[in-house]
């Protein structure tokens, strides 16, 4: 621990020479107009954008042109017209409140604080991070990272594990929108951390509130922060929620990357749902995440905004306002002149290893969208050397395609199970770093 703490603080004595010039580059990068056209000005596209092909129609031939030309540029579309730009990041600070043992002595429990925040006066930022270690390993362990919707004690039913204080969905547990003692280990079903530890992966988590409250209200959390006086609610390119909760997928690497306990180079994000259109974000922007599995994420995650089964770009903006950028709500009616679609996110994870998750009965995040997203996403990681997905067509059920780019869909509804789990572990397995 006290190695841990020193490793942080030298980070932040060294890293603080460069704050004020971290803070005029934020600065400018918040005030910045990138050079695209208003929404009405886009031209129709009667066919999916290319991945490899410049906004301007200029090929994109090479492993290099991709890396230095069009990844940027596509990372600042998605910025632009769909998610809203975040904040560089800002300097994290950790600090481990407990450490008990767990599942009958087979893992370490930790609950870990991070605190940031745009600069040392505001720094009001906290993720609460429950993280498992398999006990007595002495190598360090790969980890699964992924937000959790309700809080962290719903994952297991442990009398150490903090109970939340902020707002919280209603549902089984809660009391006036109140986690409760009641909710102890309600989700657990939903975490078999058990078996993930026996398969010698730790498991990471934190309630995406901790960021930012799913609330189409701006006066909580992290974004709010990082408002200018007077500020109320992010600006048009400005970071939703989505972008927020994504970044702060970022934050909890940060601290990862620093624990003794955890190997930083094998770093998986997981999310369900809305959790998983966030993991998907956050392993498209930053590269030390090394897979993602976004499962049944949908609209504004894995299925094409194009699309026509399930939650269409209109939907999603109306009962979720807050979800994405001011920008993203002028293609309601206009999906066909986005400049890109969902395929491009999942190509900025080239080459890193993507897996979806799907289930029949989830038509509403359309798993057969989902799958030719990831077909035209293909081409990207064929050019960064890639095995690419293999399958030409969408596989049956739980029948997971273990490729690259893999995909698995199940029998069911929408829900994160045991079964998802298992294909994860395997993919984990077979494709994360060795
Ligand atoms: C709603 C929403 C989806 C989202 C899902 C969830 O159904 O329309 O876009 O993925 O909630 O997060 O569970």
């Amino acid at each position: 621990m006290l190695r841990l703490m020193s490793t942080i603080r030298s980070f932040i004595v060294a890293s603080s020479i460069l704050s004020t010039a971290v803070l005029v580059m934020t600065i400018l990068a918040a005030t910045a107009r990138a050079d695209f056209p208003d929404v009405e000005q886009l031209p129709e596209r009667s066919t999916l954008p290319d991945p490899l092909a410049m906004f301007d129609g200029t090929p994109v031939r090479t492993a290099a042109e991709w890396r230095e030309r069009r990844r940027p540029e596509l990372i600042k579309l998605f910025e632009w017209y769909m998610y809203g730009a975040a904040p560089a990041a800002p300097q994290v600070e950790a600090s481990t409140d407990s450490v008990d043992e767990v599942l009958d002595g087979k893992a370490r429990m930790k609950q870990v604080t991070i605190t940031f925040g745009p600069s040392a006066e505001k720094r009001a930022g906290r993720i609460n991070l429950l993280l498992f270690v398999p006990a007595g390993k002495k190598q360090p362990a790969p980890v699964f990272l992924g937000l959790n919707f309700r809080g962290n004690h719903m994952v297991l039913a442990h009398p150490a594990i903090h109970l939340p204080r902020l707002w919280m969905p209603s549902g089984p547990g809660m009391v006036d929108n109140r986690a409760t003692e009641a909710g102890r280990g309600l989700e657990a079903p939903h975490w078999p951390l058990e078996k993930v530890i026996e398969r010698g992966y730790a498991v990471a988590t934190f309630y995406h509130g901790d960021i930012k409250l799913d609330k189409p209200t701006w006066d909580d959390g992290t974004p709010s922060l990082y408002f200018q006086p007077g500020q109320t609610a992010p600006a048009e390119h400005e970071w939703g929620t989505i972008a927020a909760w994504a970044w702060g997928l970022s934050r909890a690497v940060d601290y990862l990357s620093t624990d003794p306990d955890i190997d930083a180079r094998r770093i998986a994000v997981f999310g369900h749902s809305r959790n998983g259109k966030t993991a998907l974000l956050a392993g498209a922007l930053d590269e030390r995440i090394a897979l993602v599995i976004p499962s049944q994420a949908g609209c504004g995650g894995t299925s094409p905004s194009r699309g026509t089964v399930g939650e269409s770009v209109e939907r999603i903006n109306t009962v979720f306002p807050h979800w994405f950028d001011g920008t993203f709500k002028k293609f309601n009616k206009a999906t066909s002149k986005l400049p890109f679609d969902q395929h491009c996110l999942m190509a900025l994870v080239a080459p890193r290893p993507l897996l979806l998750t799907n289930a029949t009965g989830d038509q509403w995040a359309n798993p057969t969208g989902q799958f030719e997203m990831l077909k035209a996403a293909e081409p990207v990681f064929k050019l960064l050397g890639t095995e690419g997905c293999g399958a030409a067509e969408m596989p049956p059920e739980n029948e997971l395609v273990n490729t690259h780019l893999g995909y698995f869909i199940r029998p069911g509804k929408h829900d994160m199970s045991p079964v998802e789990w298992a294909q994860w572990l395997d993919f984990a397995d077979k494709h994360l770093p060795k």
